[in-house]
């Protein structure tokens, strides 16, 4: 049973290629490699590289390669870049998902796992654990389009029969080895590394937010664990065509950007005392995952605690500066990272 892995070359999408096959499942990665690159996918995987918007050659990959089922991760994920240029966000995110799901359609492909995002809850109004069934608020573009994407796919579901998991990632963090590691530095663990390179304290974006110490409250998940959760999702949908699954993929705990700084300075022996910054608009004290459906759903639950994704994610930055891909394809996310304290985040805009 061939999985079709879109985004496969990325950073996640390359940690679920690797989870699909230790369950021994064939894969075949379709990645524009935009952001993906092919070093990421391993030798005796296919990777076609193309752009889902394409859905002439993705029916024709599917129906060439037997697909019976698709992890759709390809896609654009900063919240940021998505203020500036809406009309791009919805062309990939959602105009992706529309092409995808016609041309699954047409070689009648019937599993779908589908990369959504926490950032569909927006500024959740209940205190504690965010459940799937909360009323979905996104706060930017990026959100808006992972929401749509549900939308089609739940839609679809019902008029063609596509068993679907919609899986709404919170804080992915760290690697499974350090080759596959995040390039950019667009979140709070590789902006900190980014900080601490430039010989700078990191910035806490907010300290004054109704939380136990002032800062925000996060559900930070080691990629590996994610990737599980999509091999199991995977699993789930081959055996089940009537699947019609949105899970939160989380640990249920609440970790804050103070703890975080501390696993940095236990992982990295730096000093990470922090420099205080403006809140950053948009950011919502607190967003932890109620972790009970998928749990039950698809018998998934965490492994790896907030230490493994730090020490990880640092293995992984120095293997990234000692290739010297930093200065190639990191500049301009580590150049961010190091920016201007109270640098507004768009995420707020509506
Ligand atoms: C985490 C916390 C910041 C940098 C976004 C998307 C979400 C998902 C993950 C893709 C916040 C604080 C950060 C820094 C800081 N993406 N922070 N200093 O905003 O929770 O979530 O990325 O699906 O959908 O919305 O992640 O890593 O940017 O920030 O204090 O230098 O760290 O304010 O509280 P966020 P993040």
């Amino acid at each position: 049973m061939t999985w079709l892995v879109t985004g496969g070359a990325g950073y996640i999408g390359a940690h679920v290629v690797r989870a699909l096959r230790a369950e021994g499942l064939p894969v075949v990665v379709f990645d524009d490699l935009s952001t993906g690159a092919k070093e990421r996918v391993p030798d005796d995987v296919p990777l076609i590289a193309g752009s889902v918007l394409d859905g002439e050659l993705l029916t024709e990959v599917l129906r060439e390669h037997d697909v019976a089922g698709v992890v759709h991760m390809a896609g654009k994920k900063r919240v940021d870049e998505s203020v500036a240029e809406p009309t791009f966000y919805y062309r990939e995110n959602v105009e992706g998902v529309r092409s995808l799901l016609d041309a699954m359609a047409a070689a009648d492909v019937r599993r779908l796992v589908f990369s959504s995002s926490a950032a569909v809850y927006g500024m959740p109004e209940q205190e504690g654990l965010v459940r799937e069934d909360v009323d979905c608020r996104p706060l930017s573009p990026y959100g808006q389009t992972k929401l749509a994407g549900e939308w089609m796919v739940r839609a679809q579901g019902l008029a063609r029969g596509l068993a679907f998991a919609n899986l709404r990632y919170f804080n992915v963090a760290g690697a499974a080895e350090p080759a596959l590691g995040d390039q950019g530095a667009f979140n709070l663990i590789p902006m900190v590394f980014a900080r601490l390179d430039a010989g700078r304290p990191p910035l806490v974006f907010g300290t004054d937010y109704p939380t136990p110490d002032g800062t925000c409250v996060r559900d930070y998940i080691h990629v590996a664990d994610l990737a599980t959760a999509h091999a199991a999702a995977a699993r789930r949908l081959a055996g089940d065509p009537q699947a019609a699954l949105t899970l939160n993929v989380g640990r249920g705990a609440g970790v804050s950007v103070l703890e975080v700084l501390t696993a940095v300075a236990a992982a990295t022996g730096l000093d990470t005392t922090p420099e205080a910054a403006a809140r950053r608009p948009g950011d919502a004290p607190s967003v932890v995952a109620a972790a009970d459906r998928i749990a039950a759903e698809l018998g998934w639950h965490a492994e790896h605690d907030l230490a493994a994704m730090v020490d990880s994610a640092w293995a992984a930055w120095q293997a990234r500066r000692s290739s010297g891909a930093a200065g190639a394809t990191g500049a301009a996310g580590a150049a961010s990272a190091a920016g201007s304290a109270g640098s507004p985040n768009p995420s707020g805009s509506p």
